[in-house]
């Protein structure tokens, strides 16, 4: 319901329904969360991925989620972890809000919807550590071009198990 709500009122949400456990899991291990000290997920919602980010994240780490749309980061912000900070902020602010540098980029924002895509996926690749790495789920394949452009390593797989099927694509070791 959280979803529809803001959905209606709001289509840079891009979802009637949150992302299901299973390709939740699998994003999840996509991010290689293991060793991550510090990870920052794009377009949280309502939590339900950063619940599981949560569950595979190491006791010192720590994750910042970004989420635009204020009903979303609302209940974002119920979620009760010592690790967890949230921001009412776009992908964009990104440079403004971490000081060190980022393991994982989780992203769920609808690239093929924002107008900034090419400024925002910039700056993900300015401040992830040189081992690190950007996990994009998405509807279409179209930001793989983009990951090619910007990363040395560039996969793609598929959660078919969601509404609707999505696309996990993982770019490693940001060029310089
Ligand atoms: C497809 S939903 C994903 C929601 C949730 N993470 C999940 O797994 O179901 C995309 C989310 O990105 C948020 N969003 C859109 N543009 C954003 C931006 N520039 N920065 C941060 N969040 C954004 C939307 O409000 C929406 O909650």
């Amino acid at each position: 319901m959280n979803y529809v709500r803001a959905f209606l009122q709001d289509p840079l949400v891009a979802t009637i329904a949150g992302t299901s456990p299973i390709a939740a899991r699998k994003i999840v291990r996509e991010a290689n969360l293991g060793s991550a000290r510090c990870v920052v997920e794009y377009g949280a919602g309502d939590g339900v991925l950063t619940r599981h980010i949560l569950n595979g994240l190491s006791s010192d780490a720590r994750l910042i989620a970004l989420e635009t749309n204020a009903r979303l980061a609302e209940k974002l912000s119920g979620i009760r972890d010592e690790r967890l900070t949230v921001y009412q902020r776009s992908a964009a602010d990104i440079e403004e809000i971490v000081c060190g540098p980022v393991d994982v980029i989780v992203s769920g924002i609808p690239f093929s919807l924002i107008p900034q895509k090419a400024a925002i996926l910039d700056a993900a690749a300015r401040v992830l550590a040189p081992n690190g790495r950007f996990v994009a789920y998405q509807v279409t394949p179209r930001l793989f071009k983009d990951l090619r452009a910007r990363y040395e390593k560039v996969s793609a797989n598929v959660a078919p198990i969601n509404i609707p099927p999505l696309f996990v694509l993982t770019g490693e070791r940001p060029l310089r």
